[in-house]
């Protein structure tokens, strides 16, 4: 039980609730993943989709996840035993603790190759290599057994760096210094790339609309993407909601944390591949777009050796203020379901998911041969917290808004330091109720294969 006279940590200021989770939200998931689907699925076509998506169905989840967190004042776990006593709901917070311990294991281990990516642009590394050199660069790294390891760890350790020290002088803090950094690097690196001569070809990848390639796949993607991009459906935003006061305009934050979100992946998509096109070098797709074809384009590119040291401190960056909101999804439920104190609950999940970690990373080499349903423990981690927990999640998150939470309680609870009344709550509602279920049910049913399109 968590002890009602601890007083919570709280967040100080309204730039830095929104800093936060911002923070979280923006993450791998822009770097990398959003400008390759955006290119892939049709340019302007699917920004189209995703956009209505975020909208439609990553808009009304989040508020309800900061409802959720800010009325209950509680972990995403507690936060259900509060306001829904003695009813089965609580599991969405198990289901949604269990989500970070995954998603967190194989968060880490990307993030610890963009940490080592960080030292060899120091170390100027990709100069003197050739595209096979460059490639073998990154398969040998991430399959040896003890380097990945190793800056794996740094990283989860300097996560946990910060979220022990709690709320507001670690979590807020330090996101109210890195989010500001991420922007500036970010439009630097995106004014160098259009800059260059050949950048318009990239640009067109990027936005030209091309309906032909936006497929029922592309669709599905753009829906799950806004998802994992908003970090919805795990409790991380129920967590956060839980330190933000009264006085928040919980509307307000809502939509600047989506409008920075996607505002970050467009950038991203524009720092990336102008640069990418302008030197003649095919996108290749997931972790290799960033850890091999960019690394090829620096290698070419007048100014290359800066532009890559801040690229992947962009990177590692967007991923360290993201895993600290994962980490302290757990710690905040050990914390108070188990009654510890912040540093042996950081610890102790710390030592956990790294434990995970390890594996995740170890899979990538001397455990490859170990699958399960033919996945690698790594790629097991994504695919079941990204296809399953997260949406179904976020699916129940809906509906124990939408149905048992109720228009008034949540008319009541947005009025504290906000407003939402009238058309705008309907809308909401009817969102929450209909749309957004429907939605992820689709989505979701298509993933595991009962659904074909
Ligand atoms: N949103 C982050 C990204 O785009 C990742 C993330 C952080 C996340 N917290 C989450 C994803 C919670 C899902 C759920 O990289």
């Amino acid at each position: 039980m968590a002890d009602k006279n601890q007083k919570r940590d709280k967040f100080g200021s309204t730039f830095g609730v929104i800093a936060a989770a911002a923070g979280s939200a923006v993450g791998l998931g822009n770097i990398w993943k959003f400008p390759y689907i955006a290119g892939v699925y049709g340019g302007a076509a699917f920004l189209f989709v995703y956009l209505a998506f975020i909208v439609a169905i990553g808009l009304p989840v989040m508020l309800s996840e900061l409802i959720i967190g800010r009325k209950s004042q509680r972990n995403a776990f507690g936060a259900f035993k509060v306001l829904a006593p003695g009813t089965p709901w609580k599991y969405i917070g198990i289901l949604g603790v269990g989500a970070a311990f995954l998603i967190l294991s194989f968060y880490g281990v990307v993030a610890g190759w963009s940490v080592h990516y960080i030292i060899v642009s120091i170390q100027d590394g990709f100069a003197s290599k050739s595209p096979e050199q460059i490639n073998s660069l990154f398969s040998t790294f991430i399959e040896s057994p003890v380097q990945p390891v190793i800056y794996q760890l740094i990283f989860m350790l300097a996560t946990a760096a910060i979220v022990i020290v709690g709320i507001k002088k670690g979590i807020e803090k330090f996101n109210k210094i890195l989010m500001p950094l991420l922007v500036l690097i970010l439009i630097g690196l995106a004014i160098k790339s259009v800059t260059l001569d050949g950048a318009m070809a990239g640009l067109e990848f990027l936005f030209k609309p091309d309906f032909s390639k936006l497929t029922g796949d592309g669709i599905l993607s753009a829906l799950g993407h806004a998802f994992f991009t908003l970090s919805l459906g795990m409790g991380t935003l129920i967590t956060y909601g839980s330190y933000i006061g009264k006085d928040n305009n919980l509307v307000k934050t809502v939509i600047n944390v989506t409008v920075a979100d996607t505002v970050i992946a467009i950038l991203a998509g524009i720092a990336i591949f102008p640069a990418v096109f302008a030197f003649g070098i095919a996108p290749a797709e997931g972790p290799g777009l960033i850890f091999i074809t960019l690394p090829n384009v620096f290698h070419q590119m007048p100014g290359g050796f800066l532009f890559s040291i801040l690229f992947f401190i962009l990177l590692t960056v967007a991923a360290l203020t993201s895993s600290i909101s994962i980490l302290e999804v757990v710690v905040a439920y050990f914390k108070e379901e188990f009654n510890m104190g912040r540093r042996g609950a950081t610890v102790l999940a710390t030592v956990l998911i790294s434990m995970l970690g390890i594996m995740c990373s170890l899979s990538m080499g001397v455990l490859s041969p170990v699958t399960l349903f033919g996945l690698s423990f790594f790629d097991l981690m994504d695919w079941v917290s990204a296809n399953i927990m997260l949406p179904v999640g976020g699916l129940f998150i809906a509906l124990f808004i939408g149905w048992f939470f109720g228009r008034k309680k949540v008319e009541a609870e947005v009025a504290k330091g906000g407003n939402l009344s009238g058309i705008f709550l309907s809308s909401f509602m009817f969102l929450v109720k209909f749309v957004a279920p429907i939605a992820i049910a689709i989505v979701l049913l298509n993933k595991i294969g009962l659904l074909n399109f």
